[in-house]
């Protein structure tokens, strides 16, 4: 074998000659590069599928209302429900599977072995009491990792054949034929989960077992309640934890090529509530405005990011620190939104309206006296205003701005600087990397890395000028 072949080369060579391919689509570098084409203008006006739930259901009616739908819907021999949830949050699926009982003599059976990294052999579990139970609607209780499991068992149970590693982009397989409605509800107001089309999966029947991101159209839940009740006891780290999740997946989608004026408005949108809300809902939980309005920017900004790319470069970077450090996902993404906006900033002027909106949000001028301030400003000017406001509003929240500042866990200098090489090998082979405005090479991967340490304002400057 030439040694000028790259490990992922040699790794593609070893699988095809199997006859099956036994890595994903975005660890294959030929269908990457394809992948990044597709994200191309010219792609777009051929090829830009808008996913989004049918209905969302929002407020205190919100499980009156879709237990109307369900009574409705389902016909006297189908009233079966899958509840999914956590073994935390156990009650809170009681508490449905009591409420559609009463209202519309619906049935249901709680799954509460739902894991933070999805294992196929749980979901084999889940399968099997489907076979049993027969259910026709999957309602997932929970945060990302219920929901997720629950696009996870609905893809099992109907297509138990499927090899996740070779399912390309979002496409469509034919779901619904056993389970006609997946319905979830949000307990955390952050990752989108509740209208995104992509899970994640700890394949254990790889060696070694690997995180998998698996994009299919037919994950998308159909229905989304949004009751503030299930988000209100959410403590105040997690709130703040979750809450930075969304304003990266809005914040860091909005510069990406993949985005659409679809994606921005609601990626704009969502920035505005949660700069408006966020800090209020980690300052008082039963604030439940404030609540409500995070739950709507959290599920704005899923499917602004979504339906843009599978989130954005902080992610690729976020996912890659986080398997390392263990440190929280939305903690973790937070920290790296400042340089990856500045890296894709040397290509992309669309850093300027997110300038515009931080700014107006965050400041006590009159909002025209903002927009001519920002207007009047060169490109530098308006990343710099960027970069103060996105880290005032850090400030505000409780979030680390740096990794240097992070006390959950404290990160050593050194062994973050001796495992760079590692961290830019992971972050470059994420499936979030593929959609940046500016390519990605290891070599600049890791000079972001190096610039997070701290977040100096005049390092993420020289980033966007080199
Ligand atoms: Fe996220």
């Amino acid at each position: 074998m030439s040694k000028s072949k790259t490990d992922q080369e040699s790794k593609i060579e070893k699988t095809s000659s199997k006859g099956k391919r036994e890595m994903t689509w975005y660890e294959d570098p030929n269908l990457r590069n394809l992948y990044v084409k597709s994200a191309s203008n010219a792609m777009k006006g051929y090829h830009l599928p808008i996913t989004t739930p049918k209905t969302v259901f929002t407020g205190t009616n919100s499980l009156t209302d879709f237990t109307i739908h369900l009574g409705a819907f389902l016909d006297e021999d189908e009233k079966r429900v899958l509840i999914i949830v956590d073994k935390d949050l156990r009650k809170m699926g009681e508490r449905v599977a009591d409420f559609i009982k009463e209202k519309r003599d619906i049935e249901s059976r709680i799954f509460d072995e739902v894991l933070p990294e999805v294992p196929k052999s749980k979901i084999n579990k889940a399968i099997d009491i489907c076979k049993e139970f027969d259910p026709k609607v999957f309602i997932a209780v929970g945060g990302g990792s219920a929901i997720d499991m629950s696009k996870l068992i609905l893809l099992y149970y109907e297509k138990p054949e499927i090899n996740v590693n070779q399912m390309m982009p979002p496409s469509y397989l034919g779901l619904r034929k056993k389970v006609y409605i997946l319905a979830a509800i949000p307990t955390t107001s952050g990752t989108g989960a509740e209208g995104s089309f992509n899970a994640m999966i700890y394949d254990d029947t790889r060696k070694p077992p690997v995180k998998v991101a698996v994009a299919l159209y037919e994950f998308c839940p159909d229905f989304v309640v949004l009751h503030p009740d299930f988000v209100k006891t959410m403590p105040k780290w997690l709130t703040m934890g979750t809450g930075m999740d969304a304003l990266a997946h809005a914040t860091g989608a909005y510069v990406l090529i993949g985005s659409s004026p679809f994606t921005d408005s609601m990626n704009i949108t969502g920035i505005e509530l949660i700069l408006q809300y966020l800090p209020r809902a980690v300052a008082r939980g039963d604030d439940m405005e404030a609540r409500e309005k995070m739950q709507l920017a959290a599920y704005l900004a899923g499917i602004g990011f979504i339906n843009t790319s599978a989130a954005g470069v902080e992610h690729a970077l976020g996912h890659s620190f986080g398997a390392v450090f263990h440190v929280h996902h939305g903690i973790t993404v937070g920290l790296f939104l400042a340089p990856s906006v500045a890296y894709q900033a040397k290509v992309t002027d669309r850093f300027i309206k997110l300038a515009e909106v931080y700014a107006i949000e965050l400041s006590d001028k009159p909002r025209h006296d903002v927009i001519t301030e920002i207007a009047h400003m060169s490109r530098e000017e308006a990343l710099r205003t960027f970069f103060k406001n996105l880290f005032k509003f850090m400030n505000m929240v409780g979030a680390p701005k740096s990794i240097s500042e992070l006390d959950m866990p404290q990160i050593d200098k050194a062994d973050y600087e001796a495992n760079l090489g590692l961290l830019a090998e992971q972050a470059f082979n994420d499936t979030c990397a593929l959609y940046s405005s500016r390519p990605f090479t290891l070599e600049n991967i890791r000079r972001i890395y190096e610039i997070a340490w701290d977040n100096d304002i005049e390092k993420l400057i020289k980033l966007f000028k080199t």
